[in-house]
């Protein structure tokens, strides 16, 4: 009997294939939705047409989110002076743009969406690609949404806190419902989550402006002690630039995200490398900003016992209109949260779509067309993250692993511009350019570990490369254990879940 009901649920699960297969296949796969001409059609043109201004708006949307709030006193106690600490975020933002342009041109070579992903498995091939896969899914992007989070949760919490900084176990609770409600969201409704982060983009761009200008009247007023010691008590050794940078550059990170949507843009080759042209010098130019109206309000002591930089700056600034900043963090940050959840997904669907990761991971909601498996995934592990870490350590590691992962696609750049120059690009980055952040990116990795050799580093590597255990057996050789597949058909019903590409091709 039992044979017999598994056999029936099998049956239901194929019919909830095919009833699905078609509209799936256009709402998560951009490949399919540029050649489908059947129903849906203008929704998905919609998702085609990423012009120039949404490009720009989704660089920016995402760079700009915790890091601004959140690490402007780290980058401070690592340096141990404002002018050197201006210096560092000025040169992440030089970094960033050197990058992005980077990334523009292998965008433009490798026109398929899905950034680091794609070009690390077409460049260097599968197992590498998996390592990629395998981190991101499992630790990059959950810690970095964990990271967003808990600094939402700290400025959320703060009003409640006046004068010192909010308890431990409230700002995790807080983290937690926040990722809780970020993921009934994401698995309800695309639209609803792409409109949550138009508007709280605004917000985020308000609550920049707001600072900048406050700040640019109290220098005016003449309020410019912060800046009177030039360049004396610099403390850092070459760990602690390493470190700043880390701060620093989580704050630019989001960078390359249009490259994750090559497929779904305008001219890409036109709109890539201009949008990031745009974006980039415009956080950079907002970001400096930012800082030098924080040393404007406070003095770098107060900065650094500060906890949440930006809520005592409305408290200088703002007097009884405080309260504004912290709403207008806490819903910048909820926004970005929102944003890389939302692409997280995107990494994970695709690495399921080359066979990468799990298959129900590559499965959508049959009705709400959401990819809910990989939702649920993500926001599963970052809960975990929430509560065995803190914003700081997350991020320090978070760059350690970007920056390892990064500095690999860009040395795939070089490879492809001295042995295939043949390949036709229409856009193409001076070779400095990329040879300079491959460099950065060969520091940022080696130098903490080097100055200051942390426990923690060792057990990421060991991580990345327990990939090798699940690599040989389930993606080399194929093994899938009659039980899994079990697991995957119930879980299919559980969730009512069907498989997006896999069956219509
Ligand atoms: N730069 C963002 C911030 O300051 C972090 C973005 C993390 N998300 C991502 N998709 N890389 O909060």
């Amino acid at each position: 009997r039992s044979h017999f009901w598994f056999l029936s649920q099998q049956k239901f699960a194929r019919d909830l294939q095919g009833q699905s297969t078609m509209r799936e296949r256009k709402a998560t796969d951009p490949l399919h939705s540029s050649t489908d001409l059947t129903e849906g059609k203008e929704k998905l043109r919609l998702k085609q047409e990423v012009g120039l201004i949404s490009g720009v708006s989704l660089i920016a949307g995402t760079m700009i989110g915790s890091g601004i709030f959140m690490s402007p006193e780290w980058v401070l106690h690592h340096m141990g002076n404002p002018a050197s600490s201006l210096l560092i975020w000025a040169a992440c933002g030089l970094l960033a743009m050197f990058g992005a342009l980077s990334y523009a041109e292998l965008g433009t070579i490798i026109k398929e969406s899905g950034g680091d992903y794609i070009y690390i498995l077409r460049i260097f091939g599968s197992f590498p690609a998996f390592l990629f896969a395998y981190t991101s899914v499992i630790l990059v992007r959950p810690a970095s949404l964990a990271a967003v989070c808990l600094s939402f949760a700290e400025y959320a919490t703060a009003p409640f806190y006046p004068g010192c900084s909010s308890p431990q176990v409230a700002v995790k609770c807080t983290a937690a419902a926040c990722i809780l409600i970020l993921t009934i969201i994401n698995c309800l409704n695309v639209r609803l989550a792409t409109s949550v982060m138009n508007i709280f983009t605004a917000a985020k761009l308000l609550a920049l402006l707001v600072i900048v200008v406050g700040g640019l009247v109290l220098l005016a007023k003449g309020q410019t002690q912060s800046f009177q010691n030039g360049f004396q008590g610099t403390t850092a050794g070459i760990g602690a630039v390493g470190m700043a940078f880390y701060q620093g550059l989580w704050s630019y990170d989001g960078w390359n995200n249009l490259n994750y949507v090559t497929e779904e843009l305008k001219k890409p080759e036109v709109t890539l490398p201009r949008a990031l042209m745009i974006a980039i010098p415009l956080v950079t130019c907002l970001y400096l900003l930012v800082n030098v109206s924080y040393l404007a309000a406070m003095t770098p002591s107060e900065l650094l016992s500060s906890g949440a930089v930006a809520v005592t700056w409305g408290d200088k600034a703002l007097g009884s209109w405080a309260w504004l900043i912290s709403l207008s963090v806490a819903l910048s940050t909820f926004g970005s949260s929102n944003g890389t959840f939302f692409s997280g997904g995107r990494v994970c669907y695709i690495a399921a779509r080359e066979g990468h990761m799990p298959d129900i991971l590559s499965m959508a909601h049959v009705r709400r067309l959401t990819p809910s498996p990989a939702l649920l995934f993500t926001s599963a592990m970052s809960l975990i993250m929430i509560i065995s870490g803190s914003f700081t350590s997350i991020v320090n590691f978070f760059s350690f692993m970007a920056w390892l992962f990064y500095g690999m696609s860009i040395s795939g750049l070089l490879y492809l511009k001295i042995k295939k120059p043949e390949l036709p690009r229409s856009y193409k980055v001076p070779i400095i350019i990329p040879i300079i952040v491959l460099m950065a990116a060969v520091y940022l990795v080696l130098a903490p570990i080097i100055d200051q050799p942390q426990i923690e580093i060792l057990y990421i590597v060991l991580f990345i490369f327990s990939g090798i255990i699940f690599y040989f057996p389930l993606v080399r050789f194929k093994y899938h254990p009659r039980f899994l597949q079990r697991v995957t058909l119930h879980l299919q019903l559980l969730l009512e879940v069907a498989p997006t590409t896999r069956d219509a091709n």
